[in-house]
């Protein structure tokens, strides 16, 4: 019996860490917003992380059915770089034949995927003072 306090104690405290350890985090989960940062500058589309824009239902049934889009869109090209990998993937993965979807295909890659990425490029550095590691 000169127990059962203890044991009362522990057990408010404990469902008090316990209310006070859920509550911010809760509160986290109904404050997150319902988009990802990417999302606020282009938006992806959910079921294929693909960027949402004019021809991505023709670049989705062409183009992931053999991969994962994510060698799409870890992959940035220009134009001809998109037909060049397009024509490989022709000759060596029996890719068939886009038809008049091809330039649709292309247009969207070339805008959503091009040569250059500058979002998360930095610009070189300048005027560095290199010193040699003692
Ligand atoms: C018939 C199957 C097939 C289809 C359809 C297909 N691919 Fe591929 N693709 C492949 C294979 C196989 C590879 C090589 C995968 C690997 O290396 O693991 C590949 C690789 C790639 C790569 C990576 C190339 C590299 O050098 O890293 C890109 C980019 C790509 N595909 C884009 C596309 C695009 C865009 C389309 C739609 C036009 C497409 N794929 C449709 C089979 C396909």
């Amino acid at each position: 019996m000169k127990n059962l306090p203890k044991i009362l104690l522990l057990g408010i405290s404990a469902a008090l860490m316990i209310s006070a350890g859920l509550k911010p985090q809760h509160m986290l989960i109904k404050k997150s917003p319902e988009v990802s940062v990417a999302d606020s500058i282009k938006k992806i589309d959910k079921a294929t992380g693909l960027i949402v824009d004019k021809g991505l239902d023709i670049v989705t049934a062409h183009c992931t059915g053999c991969h994962s889009s994510k060698l799409i869109t870890q992959f940035h090209t220009d134009r001809a770089g998109w037909l060049e990998k397009i024509r490989w993937m022709q000759q060596k993965q029996k890719l068939w034949d886009l038809g008049e979807s091809e330039p649709i295909i292309l247009d969207y890659l070339a805008k959503n995927y091009p040569a250059t990425e500058v979002v998360n490029r930095r610009a070189s550095l300048k005027n560095i003072e290199w010193y040699k590691l003692k």
